[in-house]
């Protein structure tokens, strides 16, 4: 099976943990599309989607899901997102669709969140795929730099010549180089730096369950 087959897979297998009658977080990418559209087939039996990009908003209303404000919900009973990596304890690194603040809030609010990945997303330790971190524009240089006192090699993501601006109207950068050998400690100490909005390591809001697309069909892993 390809990389593409075994996203289909994992979407699938995610509508397992969908509530009836209920409203599901819905995270960001291109494993997340394939589980919008597997939902899309139990529409009926659903409230509706809190959404965590305006990408998956999108998605999901051209299906015909309604899309809830997170402000009205008070709480989700699960989250459904993608990972770029994820370790055996469930913590993992994502915004590689910068998509990261909304997930982390969205998540958040969740009381389970389902990571959905193909094999090639579980890691020993965190690091080898370059670290998004949402910043205030203002703080980029001092951020990268902070970074690089850790050993990090930092740069902001670019688009079309031009800084990528995510939903929420602030930039990316991604860090090369780190080896996360304790997140839950990295994630609250780079949180606290000034103009860091979200740091992409999913530690406290880490994965109850992932959904693993492997060639011999989806493992459960629990955490
Ligand atoms: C978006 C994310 C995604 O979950 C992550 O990038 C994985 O995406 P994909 O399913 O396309 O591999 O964090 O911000």
């Amino acid at each position: 099976m390809n990389q593409d087959e075994l996203k289909t897979l994992v979407g699938q297998a995610a509508l397992q943990f969908v509530v009836p009658g209920q409203i599901v977080g819905v995270g960001t990418g291109s494993t997340v599309n394939k589980f919008i559209d597997a939902l899309a087939s139990i529409k009926d039996q659903i409230k509706g989607a809190v959404s965590s990009s305006e990408a998956s908003t999108v998605r999901l209303k051209a299906l015909g899901i309604p899309v809830f404000d997170s402000n009205d919900v008070s709480e989700l009973s699960v989250y459904i997102d993608g990972a770029d990596e994820i370790n055996n304890l469930g913590h993992m690194v994502k915004g590689g669709g910068a998509a990261l603040t909304r997930e982390k809030i969205v998540a958040a609010q969740s009381k389970m969140f389902v990571c959905i990945a193909d094999e090639s997303k579980l890691v020993d330790v965190l690091g080898a795929f370059p670290l998004p971190v949402e910043v205030i524009p203002m703080a980029s240089s001092r951020i990268m730099a902070q970074f690089a006192a850790m050993g990090g090699q930092a740069q902001v993501r670019m688009k079309d010549g031009a800084p990528l601006v995510t939903d929420n109207g602030q930039h990316i950068i991604d860090v090369k180089g780190l080896k996360i050998n304790d997140p839950v400690t990295f994630e609250t100490q780079v949180s606290q730096w000034p103009g860091v909005v979200t740091v992409g390591v999913f530690a406290h809001q880490k994965a109850q369950v992932c959904l693993l697309g492997t060639s011999e069909g989806v493992k459960t892993l629990k955490f």
